[in-house]
């Protein structure tokens, strides 16, 4: 056997437990091509002689959301697409307004943890954990200045359980987070998803399910 200098035997140590992942996803899909161009997973970059102080700056958060809506919410996405100097810095955020009685329904964010807090109202929100911990619901009555986690992919909701206007900021662990609305996705998507399965899926009728894929679902995103 010969005999490694320590300096050789260190780099073979370093590269022996260096570990090679892919990236995560910025966006929903990255369908692959053969040419080098087009669609990136993110954004392509700014010429960085280009940028400027006004690329790190968003000011859509100086008014409220119009909560006229059948939800009586209304979200403003500080997102990647919204916010081009978040690129690749896996933050973002977004401006939750509620009437009374508004309702953030139910949905996913598939790549990003939530982070919320309360600025003005009270709110009712809760998340529901995986299959594997068995669809356990977490929930908490939120004051004013109050802060709570909704972990990466969890179904969550906020309710504006108070008798005036709510307010909430929440930031999200990445550049594009994504939203999905689960009664948007399962009954309102186009082309619709077939009743047989969504009777079986829901131990309903398929006049229930007919009822629900005819609603109009508002997206308050
Ligand atoms: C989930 O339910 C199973 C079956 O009742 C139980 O054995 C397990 O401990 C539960 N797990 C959690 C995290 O509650």
């Amino acid at each position: 056997m010969t005999f490694l200098p320590t300096s050789l035997l260190i780099l073979a140590l370093a590269t022996a437990t260096a570990s090679a992942f892919d990236p995560s996803p910025l966006q929903d899909f990255c369908v692959a091509i053969n040419e080098p161009e087009v669609f990136v997973n993110g954004k392509f970059c700014k010429d960085p002689k280009q940028v400027t102080a006004d690329d790190f700056l968003f000011k859509g958060f100086r008014y409220p959301g119009n909560t006229v809506n059948p939800l009586g919410s209304k979200v403003t996405p500080a997102f990647v697409d919204q916010f081009p100097g978040l690129n690749t810095l896996g933050i973002s955020m977004a401006r939750i307004d509620f009437a009374p009685g508004g309702l953030n329904p139910p949905h996913t964010h598939p790549r990003g943890t939530e982070i919320l807090v309360v600025a003005e109202g009270t709110l009712l929100v809760g998340f529901v954990t995986s299959n594997q911990l068995n669809n356990t619901l977490f929930t908490k009555v939120l004051c004013k200045g109050d802060v709570f986690v909704f972990p990466i992919g969890l179904i969550h909701f906020q309710l504006n359980i108070g008798k005036t206007p709510a307010l909430a900021f929440a930031s999200l662990s990445s550049q594009n987070p994504g939203v999905i609305t689960i009664a948007n996705a399962v009954f309102g998507s186009k082309p619709p998803i077939s009743a047989d399965v969504l009777t079986k899926a829901f131990q309903v009728d398929k006049k229930v399910v007919d009822y629900l894929q005819a609603q109009f679902w508002y997206d308050n995103n």
